[in-house]
C-alpha cells in the first residue's frame, strides 16, 4: 500500500483537528491544519446537506492548497426534535450554550423518546477524485451535562455504556464517535483506491 501521508484538513476548528490527528496518525497519516497549509479561508456552509458543506468546505480549500484535503461537517440529530439542530448544529446556540438550550427545549421530553446520533459526513478531494464517506454515534440525550472533557454537545450525550461524550478518554471517544467512524471509513476507501 503506498498510502499517501499529508492530508490538509480543511477547518477552523481546534477539536474536530485534534481528534482527526489522534485518529490518523496511528494509521500514517499526517494532518496539516488549514492555517498551516496558508489556506485563509472560511466559506460559507450554505448547504442544506452534511455532504454538500463539506463538500463546499473542502472545495474552498483544494482550490488554494491543490494537494488532498478532507473536510468534516457534523452535527446533532435529535428524534424528538424531528431532526434537529442536525446541518444547523454550529449555529443553534452561541457556543458554550448549545447544552443548556438543548436540556431546556427538551425538559419535558421523557426517557423512552431521547434518542439522538451524531454524524459527522467527510469530504475528499485530490487531483484525480472526489468523495463523501459519513459515520454515526447512536445514543441519547441526558438530563444534565457531565464531564468536561470534549466540546460542543458531549456533555448531554450519553453513550450506551452510561457515560456521556464529555467523560470518556479522547481514546474511548475516538473509537466510538461519529468522527472515528466516518475517518476509518475515509482510511479504507483510500487503501481501496491503491493511495
Ligand atoms: P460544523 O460541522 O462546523 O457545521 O459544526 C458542527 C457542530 O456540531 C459543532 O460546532 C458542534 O456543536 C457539533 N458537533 C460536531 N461534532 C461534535 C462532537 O464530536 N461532539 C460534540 N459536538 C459536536
Amino acid at each position: 500500500m503506498t498510502m499517501m501521508n499529508k492530508i490538509v484538513f480543511a477547518t477552523n476548528n481546534e477539536n474536530k483537528l485534534r481528534e482527526a490527528r489522534e485518529i490518523l496518525a496511528p494509521l500514517g497519516i499526517e494532518v496539516i491544519s488549514q492555517r498551516e497549509a496558508g489556506a485563509d479561508c472560511e466559506p460559507e456552509e450554505n448547504g442544506v446537506t452534511f455532504a454538500e458543506n463539506a463538500m463546499i468546505k473542502a472545495s474552498a480549500v483544494y482550490d488554494i492548497v491543490k494537494c488532498p484535503v478532507i473536510a468534516d461537517d457534523s452535527g446533532l440529530c435529535v428524534e424528538s426534535l424531528d431532526g434537529r439542530p442536525g446541518v444547523y448544529s454550529a449555529r443553534y446556540a452561541p457556543k458554550g450554550q448549545e447544552c443548556a438550550k438543548l436540556l431546556a427545549e427538551m425538559k419535558d421530553i421523557p426517557d423512552n423518546s431521547r434518542g439522538a446520533y451524531f454524524q459527522c459526513t467527510i469530504a475528499y478531494i485530490d487531483a484525480e477524485k472526489y468523495f463523501t464517506v459519513s459515520g454515526k454515534c447512536v445514543g441519547e440525550i441526558g438530563h444534565e451535562e457531565r464531564g468536561t472533557n470534549g466540546f460542543g454537545y458531549d456533555p448531554v450525550f450519553l453513550y450506551n455504556n452510561g457515560k456521556t461524550l464529555a467523560e470518556m478518554t479522547a481514546d474511548e471517544k475516538n473509537k466510538i464517535s461519529h468522527r472515528g467512524n466516518a475517518l476509518k471509513e475515509l482510511y479504507k476507501k483510500l487503501k481501496e483506491k491503491g493511495e
